[in-house]
């Protein structure tokens, strides 16, 4: 979608999904605990949702658990744990006064029971919200997701609700945690890593990749212009030829 901002049009991302990648070296930097990073980060990505709405994205769609991060150290994962029972205490409450779409994720069945009932309180509450889609991957894992999408469809063909024709491309997104969710247009990854580290391995198929050096709780509306513009500039041909 085409935007004006501080006086330039840039093409906007429709979705944009982000790694939240370098809380630790924050910290580090600041000689403070790891889950200090978390925490600054958690505060940091309160005021990026406001942010990239305003920018004019949609779709917002952020790495906060990896299927891999269960292999910290358990206080690490306690204190991640810990802080998102603080950030969704009043998640619901500001999805609706911020008209925010919220969805988790990855594999619910694993995270503590209690934090599987706030998901569903904040998923129901702001359901019916029409501003941004904010999607929160929590024990994420791009294969763990094709993985379960896989033995869902298998299980379909082995009842007989559908045949081996069925199985398109579309079938498939339609069977993916982001079922009704577009791919993403731009991946950004924060803190100098260049990796995709399991995010998104089939919805990121045609997307452009940003990376920058700013580490996550530093992340800013700046450096998303600067996001948005490379995106802009580029010219994406979906494998087709002009
Ligand atoms: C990567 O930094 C960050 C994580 C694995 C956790 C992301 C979590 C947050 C930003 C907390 C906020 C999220 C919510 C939903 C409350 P890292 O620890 O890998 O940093 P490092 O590479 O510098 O060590």
């Amino acid at each position: 979608m085409k935007k004006e901002i501080d006086g330039v049009v840039y093409d906007v991302p429709q979705h944009m999904a982000v790694i939240m990648d370098g809380n630790g070296r924050w910290a580090k930097k600041r000689l403070m605990p790891r889950v200090m990073g978390h925490r600054a980060g958690a505060k940091t990505l309160e005021r990026c949702c406001e942010e990239v709405w305003d920018l004019g994205v949609k779709y917002f769609t952020v790495y906060a658990f990896s299927t891999e991060n269960w292999k910290r150290s358990a206080d690490e994962v306690a204190g991640i744990m810990d802080l998102f029972r603080t950030y969704m205490k009043d998640l619901a409450e500001r999805g609706i006064k911020n008209n925010m779409r919220i969805r988790i994720i990855g594999d619910k069945t694993a995270i503590p029971q209690d934090i599987q009932d706030m998901i569903r309180n904040i998923e129901e509450k702001t359901a019916p919200m029409t501003g941004l889609q904010f999607n929160i991957a929590i024990n994420y894992g791009g294969r763990d997701e094709i993985r379960r999408m896989v033995a869902k469809i298998a299980g379909k063909v082995k009842a007989g609700e559908i045949t081996e024709e069925d199985i398109t491309e579309e079938y498939i997104s339609g069977n993916l945690d982001t079922w009704d969710i577009p791919d993403p247009d731009l991946l950004i990854r924060t803190s100098g890593e260049e990796r995709i580290s399991n995010y998104l391995l089939w919805q990121l198929a045609y997307a452009e990749f940003y990376f920058t050096d700013v580490l996550w709780p530093d992340m800013n509306r700046n450096e998303f212009i600067k996001a948005i513009k490379y995106y802009s500039d580029r010219d994406r041909r979906y494998g087709g030829a002009k």
